[in-house]
């Protein structure tokens, strides 16, 4: 039986987006992205090593899962520390009822600190990046609090997160406008590798994005939040403009995601400074800046449930905890 560890990451929402692999096994991305860690919704993982299991087993929430996609990710884990172990693995996801916002990346960033340091292994962070990578992209990002950047590299050993402003001091927030969890969409993971194989911007988005990536750290650098926002946005919807340019085409957006757009728009016109960014999935985050932020969620209160409105700032980076 090895020492129990729990390590803390908390999710990040990419105001330049990761879409594309070059490197499925590895995951390797396509183009650079960079990202804001947000303090609300994070996910709580221990690991611990035991002689006695036949294969690793994993519990989220207290309900035990398949383990297949786990199994593989330990079996990097194992593979690096010379392991021949399997491990009991624990995740809570704390994020406001209703979710749609619990992803893989604070999982995946979790798991990678606290599996690591229970076989014994002492990674640096860009280690803990690399390593978090191969579970999901956008993991690597949850290394680090703030604003990071993911450089996509060209291999492995090239391809990792790193901070641009770890514990921003700038006032800034993002709500999340929580829509309809019901409908059975299709994951990133296929969604974005669709995009890849048949989109016919695909290239013209690589060229884009890398343009925007260097002009939002500029931005981000003189606390410009119109530009960053405006970039953030735009960024986002090319993104969703390649879904529907796929073959099969699709698209994330609900009614409802289109409505929140509107709103953030004439908010917009009326001289608030908001701006909205989607994942895969019909969600809303709106970034604006703390102050703004109760002028806007008033607006979103005539139509939303006060439930499905979520404010979170920046926050930290992947840490041990202590299991109380
Ligand atoms: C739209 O990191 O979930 O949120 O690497 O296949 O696990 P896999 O994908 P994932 O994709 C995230 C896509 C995104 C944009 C982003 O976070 O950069």
């Amino acid at each position: 039986l090895s020492k129990a560890f729990t390590a803390r990451a908390h999710t990040n929402i990419a105001l330049i987006k990761y879409w594309g692999k070059k490197d499925q096994e590895l995951i390797l991305p396509m183009n650079s992205s960079l990202s804001l860690t947000l303090d609300h919704f994070y996910t709580d993982t221990e690991v611990y090593f035991d002689q006695a299991l036949k294969q690793d087993v994993f519990y989220l929430n207290e309900e035990k899962q398949n383990v297949s996609k786990v199994t593989q990710f330990m079996n990097i884990v194992r593979r690096q520390a010379g392991l021949k172990v399997f491990a009991h693995i624990s995740s809570t996801n704390h994020v406001p009822t209703m979710a749609g916002l619990a992803s893989s990346a604070s999982a995946y960033a979790a798991l990678a600190m606290a599996a690591s340091q229970a076989a014994g292994l002492q990674l640096s962070r860009r280690d803990l990046s690399r390593l978090a990578r191969r579970g999901s992209g956008s993991a690597c990002r949850s290394i680090y609090g703030g604003f990071v950047e993911w450089q996509r590299g060209h291999d492995d050993q090239s391809s990792f997160a790193s901070p641009i402003e770890e514990n921003t001091n700038w006032n800034i927030c993002m709500i999340a406008v929580v829509i309809d969890k019901a409908r059975k969409k299709i994951s990133s993971r296929l969604g974005m590798q669709r995009v890849v194989e048949t989109s016919p911007f695909y290239t013209a988005w690589m060229k884009s994005t890398e343009r925007d990536l260097a002009a939002i750290k500029e931005a981000i650098k003189k606390r410009d939040l119109k530009k960053v926002g405006t970039i953030a946005e735009e960024n986002a919807m090319k993104m969703h403009a390649l879904n529907m340019s796929a073959h099969p085409h699709f698209s994330y957006f609900e009614p409802a995601s289109i409505a929140v757009m509107h709103l953030v728009e004439l908010l917009r016109s009326e001289g608030i400074c908001c701006y909205y960014t989607l994942d895969a999935g019909p969600n809303v985050k709106i970034l604006c800046s703390v102050e703004d932020s109760t002028r806007i969620l008033d607006r979103l209160a005539a139509r939303f449930d006060k439930e499905q409105l979520l404010v979170a700032r920046p926050g930290p980076g992947v840490h041990l905890i202590n299991k109380k």
